[in-house]
């Protein structure tokens, strides 16, 4: 089985750090990269850490992740979680398992939050806990729960 597993992120998560701090915290996407790195190499796992601003790119990238074999895919999708039919697709037609992950807690946030078409095609949803939720994702793949 593979170790590697493609970590993807959306529109405006190039600005963590400094972006609504009081939602999302001051941790930056370099200092989750660095965090996840550390923890990917102590659970034997490799990770590939991408941002894109670009719907397209991330389906793109979700194509990539299942052609280049991935063990699973962690997909904080942003803003497109709750708008993207096109993401959902590309979630049901990869076999390549997907985590969605928020730092925040959709659910308790604005109505127009409490949609996720990425939740409808993801095998389990992490939120709510910072940038911790990205490392509970991380351990979710490595203990073999997706
Ligand atoms: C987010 C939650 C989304 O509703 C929002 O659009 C984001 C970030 C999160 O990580 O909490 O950009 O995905």
């Amino acid at each position: 089985m593979s170790n590697l597993v493609y970590v993807l992120n959306g529109p405006n998560l190039n600005l963590l750090g400094t972006r609504e701090p009081e939602i999302y915290g001051t941790t930056t996407l370099d200092d989750i990269a660095g965090m996840l790195e550390d923890r990917a190499r102590e659970l034997g796992l490799e990770i590939e850490m991408r941002q894109t601003n670009h719907e397209g790119m991330l389906v793109d990238w979700l194509h990539e992740a299942q052609a280049e074999g991935a063990r699973a895919v962690l997909l904080n999708a942003a803003a497109y979680t709750h708008t993207s039919i096109a993401l959902l697709d590309a979630i049901k037609a990869i076999r390549t398992p997907v985590i969605e992950v928020h730092l925040s807690d959709p659910k308790t946030r604005e109505s127009f939050r409490h949609i996720s078409y990425v939740g409808m095609g993801a095998a389990m949803t992490v939120e709510g806990h910072g940038a911790d939720s990205y490392r509970i994702a991380l351990e979710a793949v490595a203990s073999g729960q997706v």
